[in-house]
């Protein structure tokens, strides 16, 4: 809960606001914690893990085990998120991306199947979506300018979420919905 609340600090403060200003948005107030189980497989180059995907809140926390699998896109390369012990990985979700207006980019990963497993990974999810808040999230106004003009509409994190699983995961942004 410590992290959390710093996590949120830091990153307000990335963006030019006050650090208390994400927490006082209510972003860090839920957690949803999601144990994951990859069980060995015997022919992973035919499979993944988890197929490819953003995740549907503020941040993920996520400690992963020694086997390793997790990667993330960046220009348009898979890279290893190679286990570190001891570490936490730290990845942006959509709801980060649309109140940040981009400043931020969720991340897009996946996790590779694997001979070695079993896999275990515990995530962390800051969102609110099991509270259904009336909160009406946006691109967060102090950000905007006649330059940056906002990029993604009003919603609730209920409404995302009732779209990021409606849309499955199917490789594609569930942020693309609420673009301007
Ligand atoms: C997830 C996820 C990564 C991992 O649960 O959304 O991406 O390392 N997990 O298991
Ligand atoms: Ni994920």
């Amino acid at each position: 809960m410590k992290l959390r609340k710093l996590l949120f600090q830091l990153l307000s403060e990335a963006l030019g606001l006050k650090p208390s200003h994400m927490n006082d948005m209510d972003c860090s107030l839920g957690l949803q914690v999601l144990c994951n189980y990859y069980p060995p497989c015997p022919q992973p180059e035919l499979t993944l893990g988890a197929s490819k995907h953003a995740d549907d809140d503020f941040i993920t926390v996520v400690l992963q085990d020694h086997i390793g699998g997790l990667q993330v896109l960046h220009q348009n390369k898979w890279i290893d998120v190679l286990p570190v012990p001891g570490a936490l990985v730290v990845n942006i979700g959509d709801l980060l991306q649309l109140i940040s207006n981009d400043r931020f980019r969720s991340v897009e990963h996946r996790v590779l199947a694997n001979r070695a497993g079993p896999r275990v990974s515990v995530a962390s999810f800051f969102t609110t979506g099991f509270l259904a808040l009336p909160q009406i999230y946006g691109p967060i106004k102090e950000l905007l300018s006649e330059d940056n003009l906002p990029k993604y509409r009003e919603t609730t994190v209920k409404e995302y979420n009732a779209h990021f699983y409606n849309k499955g995961l199917d490789g594609t942004s569930a942020l693309t919905h609420f673009k301007l």
